[in-house]
């Protein structure tokens, strides 16, 4: 898969920079997005992945240097260009703090800032490569246990996909991001299931900037809890004094967001008459803002989201079945982390080099123990509730060290390993290799049918489907007796 390299640009766009906009996106090929307030550049970048940033200095509506700063430590690995204002001086100290790859001086020489930005990304995409490179030397040069540990986490991020900020590796999650670029690039609306913490916002962001509709606002709606008269004037505006508290004219959230996206989550908790106002607005795409009698065009997708399934509410009457369907142009099934446990491991490094690089603390990896551990573990509150993990053991781990299963919280320190569904009842075998731990299964069998028929050898034999003598020699060779210890 080909990765196109996304520039986030930082600026009021005049005309110098929409030029510079025009050459990332069409000379250069890049995927340009662009910001002007802070707010903005930071949704983004919690939104998006992004590789390089540049930025405006001496903006009125922030200070572009200490933004950088801020996004060194929340994003460390985005290359940082400042654009400084013609006279202005900054302090060494506040250059420092931003780490910058570059900074150039207005005015903005077009060319110059297109070529900065492109020797940005090639030395990061070097200075990528040579970190696999040193990894994968250190791995092969030595065979400690702490190699070993450095290999098992090393593999399961090298071999992890991404789809903007969702990280994963399984099938599951690969068949599910596939059909969800898909759907990105039509404008059918999308309903998103799936239990909580599992990722279905994240999903939804992803959606919405892969869609053409990406430079225009994604705006989400969380309509749990709300009630009807709220929720109606936050989606669809309200003229001032359409009710108490209605001190002035309300946009609404399907007008402010007209040419993007609107993220509806918790979909399954408005009220019935709530779903025929939506319902009208998917048919008609008609906006009229409560107290107002004039309606207004508005184009914007809708993505949805329950964490419970809104087929089964519609079998009960609780969901009206003709917006069910009308939301779901596509449907999606977020997987829970217990049904993609292969996900695990390349989230939990994922976290831990997230939350190491943001806190600053310097962690080796993670203990082969650990993902042991957390692989066992069901996470009932999914992705969310493994981060949250992840990100304590951060905390509590020092430098130069391994994230190991120490510092776990007690549900998952005291998750079992998953038991195979098989004949054996939930009996483990013992040992390494094959005949080890197939010897310690018969000795198992034996002494249990021995012990239901208690110590009847024929009975046993006959079950076991072995001769007396054959029996006999089992019992021998395993020193079993009537008294011995039972594995139930
Ligand atoms: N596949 C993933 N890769 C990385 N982070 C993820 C992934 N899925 C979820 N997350 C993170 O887990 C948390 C919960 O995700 P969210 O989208 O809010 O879940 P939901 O909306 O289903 O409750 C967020 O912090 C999100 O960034
Ligand atoms: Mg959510």
């Amino acid at each position: 898969m080909e990765r196109v390299n996304t520039v986030l640009v930082i600026a009021r766009l005049d005309a110098d920079w929409s030029a510079l906009v025009d050459l990332l996106s069409e000379r250069q090929g890049y995927r340009v997005l662009t910001a002007a307030a802070e707010s903005d550049a930071l949704q983004l970048a919690h939104d998006v992945h992004i590789d390089l940033t540049i930025a405006e200095d001496g903006n009125k509506e922030f200070d572009g240097c200490a933004l950088l700063a801020g996004l060194r430590l929340s994003h460390p690995d985005v290359m940082r260009v400042l654009v400084l204002a013609k006279s202005s001086r900054l302090s060494a100290r506040a250059l420092r703090e931003a780490s910058l790859y570059q900074y150039l001086r207005k005015p903005l020489d077009v060319e110059q800032a297109a070529l900065v930005v492109a020797r940005g990304l090639e030395t990061r995409e070097l200075a990528r490569r040579h970190r696999l490179i040193a990894r994968e030397f250190k791995m092969t040069d030595s065979g400690s246990e702490i190699a070993n540990q450095h290999h098992m986490s090393f593999q399961a991020q090298a071999q992890s996909q991404r789809f903007e900020k969702l990280v994963y590796v399984s099938e599951k999650m690969s068949t599910l991001c596939d059909l969800a670029k898909t759907a990105a690039r039509t404008d059918l609306p999308i309903l998103i299931q799936g239990e909580t913490g599992t990722g279905k916002e994240l999903l939804a962001r992803a959606i919405h900037y892969n869609s053409s509709r990406k430079t225009s606002p994604l705006l989400v709606q969380n309509c749990g809890g709300m009630n009807d008269e709220l929720l109606q004037s936050e989606l669809f505006g309200h003229r001032r004094g359409a009710y108490t508290g209605a001190v002035s004219d309300r946009l609404g959230l399907f007008r402010a967001a007209d040419g993007g996206t609107v993220f509806l989550d918790e979909i399954s908790d408005v009220s019935q008459s709530f779903q025929v106002s939506l319902l009208r607005f998917l048919q008609e795409g008609e906006v009229k803002p409560l107290g107002s009698d004039q309606t207004t065009q508005s184009n914007v997708r809708i993505i949805a989201a329950s964490n419970r399934p809104l087929a089964h509410l519609v079998s009960r009457g609780e969901f009206r079945r003709d917006l069910y369907y009308r939301l779901k142009g596509f449907e999606f099934e977020v997987p829970t982390l217990r049904e993609r446990t292969e996900d695990i491991a390349a989230l939990a490094e994922f976290f831990a080099a997230k939350h190491s690089e943001a806190t600053g603390r310097k962690i080796l990896g993670l203990s082969a123990s650990l993902i042991e551990k957390l692989s066992h573990y069901d996470f009932p509150g999914n992705i969310r509730e493994l981060e949250n993990e992840i990100r304590r053991l951060v905390v509590l781990t020092g430098d130069g060290e391994y994230l190991t299963t120490r510092h776990l919280s007690p549900a998952v320190q005291s998750a079992m390993k998953r038991q195979p569904a098989d004949r054996s009842n939930g009996f483990t075998p013992k040992g390494v290799t094959l005949k080890d731990q197939v010897e310690s299964l018969e000795r198992h069998l034996v002494e249990k049918t021995l012990h239901r028929h208690r110590w009847n050898q024929s009975k046993a034999a006959d079950e076991l489907g072995l001769s007396r003598v054959g029996l006999a020699n089992k019992i021998r060779r395993y020193g079993l007796n009537q008294e011995g210890p039972h594995e139930r």
